[in-house]
């Protein structure tokens, strides 16, 4: 499905990826792991196009990707969301829904807004759309609110449903359950298990290791921008590098 050769990204001279390469499988959900600053945010940046990479190939199902620009990405079917909640607050939960849908359907959508009268079902097949992700995520009855009237946890679903209003091929998580209590987060990974069933593919970056190894087929570990193991998660649980990868960052901060 993706494939990423030596992927390299600097900040300023400073290497945040250093030739970081591995495959995602169809159907899968792969945890991207590693301590604050590993560089996983950065790799989804690249991978979405919101910052493209320095060097390296990133393929998607055998195209070449790593030049092109976030909207074109989006409309291959890669979709994404934000370690920091990017919603907008006046609009309604499901308008905010539907921004996912404006990348792949972009001329349907502005033809219908024109409201031409056989263009109207268009309009309503993409809100049932809408509001079928927003069921899939438990927030079907919140459609109109605005969405600054949700709690945090209902924010990170409303940024789940954008995702996946699409059916894009491929989605990037960066940490769904950060900042969500127990119950919270038990209720994402069942969202992902769900995802997963239906055939999604993920990439999963987080720090919740139940989460992790609760969803995940495969595990990516980074550190310091360089891939340092990667298989399934009972193997990555007692790697002696990935243990120290974490330890020593833990020892360091204490
Ligand atoms: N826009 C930027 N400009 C300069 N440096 C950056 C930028 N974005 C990230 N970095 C640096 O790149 C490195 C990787 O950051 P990144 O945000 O990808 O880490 P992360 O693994 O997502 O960490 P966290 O778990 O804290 O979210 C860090 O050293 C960070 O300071
Ligand atoms: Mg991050």
């Amino acid at each position: 499905m993706l494939e990423l050769t030596r992927v390299s990204k600097w900040f300023g001279g400073l290497p945040a990826l250093q030739e970081v390469s591995f495959r995602l499988e169809t159907g899968r959900v792969t945890a991207l792991i590693g301590p604050n600053g590993a560089g996983k945010s950065t790799l989804i940046n690249c991978i979405s196009g919101v910052d493209p990479a320095g060097e390296g190939a990133i393929r998607l199902a055998g195209r070449a990707i790593e030049t092109l620009p976030a909207h074109v990405i989006a409309g291959l079917g890669i979709a994404r969301t934000f370690q920091n909640l990017k919603l907008f607050d006046r609009l309604s939960v499901l308008d905010n829904v539907l921004v996912g849908l404006t990348v792949t359907a972009e001329r349907s959508f502005f033809r219908s807004m024109l409201r031409l009268p056989a263009l109207r079902h268009q309009e309503r097949r993409l809100r049932l759309r809408g509001l079928e992700a927003l069921d899939d995520f438990g927030l079907a009855e919140k459609a109109a609110w605005p969405a600054a009237a949700l709690a945090y946890g209902e924010k990170k679903r409303v940024e789940m449903a954008r995702a996946f209003v699409s059916r894009p091929r491929l989605v990037l998580l960066d940490e769904p359950v950060a900042g969500l209590n127990a119950v919270e987060t038990a209720g994402i990974a069942r969202h992902i298990r769900q995802q997963r069933n239906a055939g999604h593919t993920m990439l999963l970056v987080e720090h919740d290791m139940e989460l992790v190894m609760d969803v995940a087929d495969q595990v990516v570990v980074l550190d310091s921008g360089r891939c340092i193991a990667s298989g399934p998660p009972a193997a990555i649980r007692n790697n002696p590098r990935v243990l120290e990868a974490y330890l020593g960052r833990m020892e360091a901060t204490a």
